[in-house]
């Protein structure tokens, strides 16, 4: 278990706070739809346009090298959305084996055509695999859109189909600066903490994987 930033090779994006902050109510409660406005619609509503542009490829990188993945790897990625990350995993590592699951069925819908035969619509809650399935699961920004209860059944359902490595993306925040920051720019996170608090509710419910921190 690891605080370790693999996603450091992203663009850093120079995010308009002020202007997310004029997201309505009315425009908070379309985007927790996860439906084609969240992805697709107008950026007061979520992002605005989620289109591929291989930015995932050199995370996908870093984790074939850091967890050594190879052909014989079996890995999940938890609110995998268009499948852009299991998509640059594919084309990093040939052979590998993978599978998304996202609750939104716009997003599986809209998938990539080259991972369509391994996403579905299921919740995080609950994995439609069977115990010990996967040697990665991933899931970024995406199991902090639940409430607390509901968040530690997603951590155990990532512990109980991973038999090897784990790593999740959760909002978070270190100062009360970088918290400001995540309330003007949440459209639709039901949690978030700060990191030491994330890391103790970590060893509370039993979640043994690696993590990083999302802040705007
Ligand atoms: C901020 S997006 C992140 C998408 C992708 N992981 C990425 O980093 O680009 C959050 C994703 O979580 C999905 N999501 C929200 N609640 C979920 C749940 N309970 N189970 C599975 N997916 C969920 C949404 O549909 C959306 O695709």
């Amino acid at each position: 278990m690891a605080e370790i930033n693999l996603l450091e090779s992203l663009p850093k994006i120079q995010r308009n706070l002020d202007k997310r902050s004029l997201s309505s109510r009315e425009d908070k409660l379309i985007a927790k739809q996860f439906g084609r406005e969240f992805f697709d619609g107008p950026r007061e509503q979520g992002y605005g346009g989620y289109r591929y542009d291989g930015r995932w490829r050199s995370v996908a990188r870093r984790l074939k090298e850091h967890y050594g993945l190879s052909e014989q790897s079996r890995v999940l990625d938890v609110g995998c959305a268009k499948g852009f990350l299991l998509h640059d995993l594919k084309e990093e590592v040939p052979g590998i084996s993978v599978a998304g699951i996202d609750v939104s069925a716009y997003a599986i819908g809209e998938a990539m055509d080259s991972i369509r035969p391994f996403v579905q619509v299921a919740d995080a809650r609950a994995l439609p695999f069977p115990d010990r399935s996967f040697d990665l699961v991933l899931s970024i920004n995406t199991i902090h859109n639940l409430e607390l209860q509901d968040l530690f059944k997603s951590l155990l359902e990532i512990e109980r189909v991973s038999r090897a490595h784990k790593f999740i993306v959760v909002d978070a925040y270190q100062t009360e600066e970088e918290r400001e920051r995540i309330l003007k720019w949440n459209l639709t996170a039901e949690t978030h903490m700060y990191c030491k608090d994330w890391e103790k509710a970590f060893l509370e419910v039993g979640y043994q994987g690696d993590y990083f921190w999302f802040t705007p």
